[in-house]
């Protein structure tokens, strides 16, 4: 449980809310173990700087170092499970007549707890496209090169995930910014809120009118500014706030 008990004006809106949008980062993932992205460095890996790895320039220069990182960070998730926050996540899609969550984790880990509308704003870490064409790849012919190549055009194929310096899926990021600034109620979930434009998002929806509410076990730059602010791990405090929404108290 919390150590703080929820306020109960946020659990009553919740119980009310038609429309609700929720915004997620690696914090989420923390207690399935999976590092979050300035963590993800050890073993082989921690001589690498990750924002020089996840760039278009690295990838230039040493494809297969890259590729080869991200096919580790795959193996590390893989061994992961989703964890109690994710799953709170899952009941309250079940519980609200509109509910997005956007998402900026690569991991995969919502809908493997059984999420479904999600956004993921900086693509996925199972997924590959080609680098000169920039379309996805669904599967290649086995090879022994690293990267493989593109089945297409013969080019190299790079995970399909947002890298430094480039643009978020544009469809993807107008459907996020569409559902906070129509959402009764935002929570803002496990993410340090320093990276635009998602970072934006709770802006947007308190712009609008929204309640927003903070999760986190740190404050963030966000923090001065929600409805209301709930310092803790997600994997406790989701859980019981969806129990203290929906389960009868006898
Ligand atoms: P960060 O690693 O920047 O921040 C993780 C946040 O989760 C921090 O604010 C922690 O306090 C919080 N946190 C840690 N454990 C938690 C827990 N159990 N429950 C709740 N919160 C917890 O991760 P993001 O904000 O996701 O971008 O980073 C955003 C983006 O920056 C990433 O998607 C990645 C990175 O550069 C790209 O790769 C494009």
């Amino acid at each position: 449980m919390s150590e703080r008990p929820i306020p109960p004006e946020l659990i009553d809106r919740l119980r009310r809310a038609h429309r609700v949008a929720v915004l997620t980062g690696a914090g989420i993932s923390a207690e399935s173990g999976v590092p979050t992205f300035r963590e993800a460095q050890t073993g082989l890996w921690a001589r690498y700087n990750p924002e020089e790895l996840a760039t278009p320039d690295a990838f230039q220069r040493n494809p297969k170092l890259v590729w080869e990182w991200y096919t580790w960070r795959q193996q590390r998730v893989r061994q992961a499970e989703p964890n109690a926050g994710h799953r709170a996540l899952v009941e309250m899609e079940q519980r609200i007549a509109e509910f997005t969550l956007i998402t900026q984790n690569v991991d995969g880990l919502h809908r493997r707890a059984g999420s479904h509308q999600i956004l993921e704003l900086h693509g996925n870490l199972f997924r590959a496209k080609c680098f000169s064409e920039d379309r996805p790849v669904e599967s290649w012919p086995d090879s022994e090169e690293i990267p493989p190549r593109c089945p297409r055009c013969g080019g190299l194929l790079r995970p399909d995930v947002v890298w430094f310096g480039e643009m978020l899926p544009a469809a993807t990021l107008r459907a996020a910014e569409h559902a906070a600034a129509t959402a009764e109620l935002f929570f803002s979930i496990g993410t340090s809120a320093l990276v635009y434009p998602a970072a934006d998002l709770p802006f947007a929806a308190l712009n609008a009118g929204a309640t927003v509410v903070e999760i986190n076990p740190q404050p963030t730059p966000l923090s001065p500014h929600v409805t209301f602010s709930l310092n803790g791990a997600a994997g406790q405090i989701l859980p019981a706030l969806i129990a203290a929404a929906w389960e009868p108290t006898t």
